[in-house]
């Protein structure tokens, strides 16, 4: 069976989720929207797309796909989910799925409803050291664990590209899906460190208590001139730990040490199993397992948290 998809929003990140899809076997796009009509020729032009148009909500009504992937601004993410849902139509959305809990619950209705589903674009779920990383943690290895450190460094034009939206919710909030995903739960006893104070161009540091008890100590930063410092976790649980570096290891401490060559997993390719994953849902009628409109929920109540303690509210 061709499955038949549909994408809104063809700037940078739709355009890397066309390339994939393209890599992918027996699906088709049928369907491109983009407000900026330019992009959407040019997409639709390139990737031999029949139909654009500048809102994609007329298109899925007419054309049907069998799913659509959201990769507009973050602020526009609700509204077509929610309108994609209505129709029963499945949605990829990008991360940030909202840009408040209130609307991400929303959207968690409207996925519970059925038979459409949302898949939120939490696409390091789908990158095979990370989920190794989450497969050491469940083995019980390490034990239970205590504290999750990330950090996740981005050059400085992040700062120019991005003015609307927050970097909590642009950058952070992988790694706020990283440890709901890696500790369980949302979190709660959120503070929120930004340097220089109402900067886009600034660090900005989280800590939270996860609802099972870990320790949540997070860092953005949008400072970097040129190249960023590469993305780190270090995991600390009752019987050992684990260290990643992005492009270079995963070290296990404790009884079972292990040093994992990252060159072992081949290039990261996470956009393509995520893409893949979504493909294979629609095709299988299955909903998402991997990670869910309740996972992002959880983790968009702590984005908010970290907000607020920022003073800057919801966005
Ligand atoms: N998962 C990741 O690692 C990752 C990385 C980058 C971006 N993203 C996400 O992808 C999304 C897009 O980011 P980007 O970097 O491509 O931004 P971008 O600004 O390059 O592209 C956004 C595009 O959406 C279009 N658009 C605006 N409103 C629209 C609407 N209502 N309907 C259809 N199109 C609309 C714009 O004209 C633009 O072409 C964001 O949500 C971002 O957070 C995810």
């Amino acid at each position: 069976m061709v499955v038949r998809l549909a994408l809104a929003g063809a700037g940078l990140f739709g355009q890397e989720h066309l390339g994939v899809i393209d890599r992918i076997p027996d699906v088709e796009v049928v369907a491109i929207a983009d407000r900026n009509e330019v992009a959407a020729k040019t997409a639709a032009d390139r990737h031999g797309v029949l139909h654009r148009g500048a809102d994609i909500l007329p298109l899925l009504e007419k054309h049907r796909p069998d799913g659509v992937i959201i990769a507009s601004p973050g602020q526009t993410h609700v509204p077509l989910a929610l309108g994609a849902l209505a129709l029963g139509i499945p949605a990829l959305v990008e991360k940030p799925m909202a840009m408040t809990a209130a609307e991400a619950q929303m959207l968690v209705e409207a996925d519970a409803k059925g038979p459409g589903f949302v898949l939120p674009g939490h696409v390091l779920r789908f990158s095979s050291p990370h989920r190794r990383i989450a497969d050491i943690i469940k083995s019980g290895e390490i034990g239970r664990v205590l504290s999750l450190y990330a950090r996740r460094h981005r050059d400085d034009s992040h700062a120019v590209r991005y003015p609307d939206i927050d970097p909590i919710m642009m950058t952070m909030i992988h790694d706020i899906d990283l440890a709901v995903w890696m500790t369980g739960g949302s979190a709660s006893e959120v503070r929120a460190w930004r340097s220089p104070e109402g900067a886009q161009r600034s660090q900005t540091l989280v800590t939270a208590r996860g609802d099972h008890g870990a320790v949540w100590q997070l860092a953005t930063s949008w400072t970097y001139p040129g190249e960023a410092a590469p993305d780190r976790i270090e995991i600390v649980g009752e019987r050992g730990g684990i260290d990643f570096e992005t492009g270079a290891h995963i070290r296990q401490y404790g009884d079972t040490p292990r040093h994992i060559d990252l060159a072992e997993f081949g290039p990261d390719d996470s956009l393509f199993n995520e893409d893949s994953y979504f493909v294979s849902c629609l095709r299988t009628g299955t909903r998402p397992s991997i990670v869910t409109a309740q996972d992002a929920l959880a983790g968009l109540k702590v984005a908010a948290a970290a907000l607020a303690s920022l003073g800057k509210g919801t966005q």
